[in-house]
């Protein structure tokens, strides 16, 4: 008889909506059992472990006595910090592998910070998009032509989570949510040496940006823009439109656009939930031993930390009017 798999056992900290999508997921994993969870409010623990079947600890500490093989860590922006105390460092301490949500902090110093914590350990970010369908057949269009031009977009409404609209907490759209856009342009057009960004407004009932618009400068010599958008009712639009000599494809989370040479556009539309699926598959499946295709999975800290200097400066850049150089 082939020996089956042991079951990894799995622990959360965060217990909101995002920590919901991934429990949810990994439910229908047969490899792995949810084995604890905790947060700061405890009765949201304790209703994301009824949930879930696992058990509501108190903090990670004792989340940590639990005998776990991974840690989600899935809390808002603000809560990673300070680095020396946040979750991935102690879970990192205890040698254990770790899936932590984008952003990896609202600034850029405590994600530097945790950056130099985690190297030990297996970990995978929350840019799930790598992980779609429409991003690997943008990647094998691309793959043989030269990128000129992108535009990357994120037109959207302010989420419903109390902590977004505060630029401290989140830090702001760019950081929080248009990361997803520029860690794809990075995938599919390149790194980016220099951004110059402006901003216009705030959102309502907080401090944050309500539109951002970046010049971005790749190293390949491709140029684009970003802009972002919170003033919105609902998303309107969040993906790229990435031009080479007689090809354009627009890309997102779950769609591709195709126009090449002068025939009609051909949209194709994806379930999301596949990309995020595929996202949790990878890291399992790291944890496990089992080989993993690192081009179609979520990046490690050190690659989201690479996008993240990105989304910081072009927040930097937006607040200060000045251009700002990356290396
Ligand atoms: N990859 C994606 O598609 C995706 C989607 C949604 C959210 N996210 C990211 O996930 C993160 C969480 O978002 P959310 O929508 O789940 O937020 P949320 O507010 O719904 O949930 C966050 C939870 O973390 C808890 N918390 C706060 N500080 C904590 C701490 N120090 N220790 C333990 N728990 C703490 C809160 O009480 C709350 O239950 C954000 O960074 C967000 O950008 C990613």
């Amino acid at each position: 008889m082939v020996p089956k798999d042991p079951i990894l056992r799995l622990g959360f900290v965060g217990t909101g909506g995002v920590a919901t999508r991934h429990a949810t997921i990994l439910s229908g994993f047969d490899d792995v059992a949810l084995v604890a969870a905790t947060d700061v409010d405890p009765t949201r623990a304790a209703a994301f472990s009824e949930q879930f079947g696992a058990e509501a600890v108190d903090d990670v500490a004792a989340l940590l006595a639990r005998e776990l093989d991974a840690v989600y860590v899935c809390v808002p922006p603000f809560a990673h910090r300070p680095a020396e105390s946040s979750a991935e460092a102690q879970v990192a301490a205890a040698g254990l592998p770790l899936f932590v949500e984008k952003p990896l902090a609202p600034d850029l110093a405590t994600a530097e910070a945790i950056g130099d914590r985690v190297g030990g350990v297996l970990t995978r970010v929350g840019h799930h998009w790598r992980c779609a369908e429409p991003v690997a057949q943008a990647r094998a269009l691309l793959a043989d032509r030269t990128v000129r031009l992108v535009s990357a977009t994120w037109w959207d409404k302010v989420p419903p989570v109390s902590w977004w609209a505060h630029r401290d907490l989140s830090g702001g759209p760019v950081v929080e949510q248009a990361i997803h856009v520029l860690d794809l342009a990075r995938v599919l057009v390149g790194e980016v040496t220099e951004v110059s960004a402006r901003a216009h407004g705030t959102v309502p009932g907080g401090d944050v940006d309500a539109v951002t618009t970046a010049l971005l400068s790749f190293a390949n010599g491709a140029v684009g823009t970003l802009s972002a958008a919170s003033v919105l009712g609902a998303k309107h639009r969040a993906g790229l439109e990435i031009v080479a000599d007689g090809l354009v494809v627009g890309v997102g989370e779950d769609w591709i656009e195709v126009r090449d040479g002068a025939a009609e556009p051909v949209r194709s539309e994806f379930d999301r939930w596949t990309a995020c699926e595929a996202a949790d598959r990878a890291f399992v499946d790291g944890v496990a031993g089992r080989p993993v295709d690192p081009v179609t999975s979520p990046p490690d800290y050190a690659e989201a930390l690479r996008s993240h200097r990105l989304a910081t400066a072009v927040a930097r850049s937006a607040a200060s009017g000045a251009p700002e150089k990356l290396s």
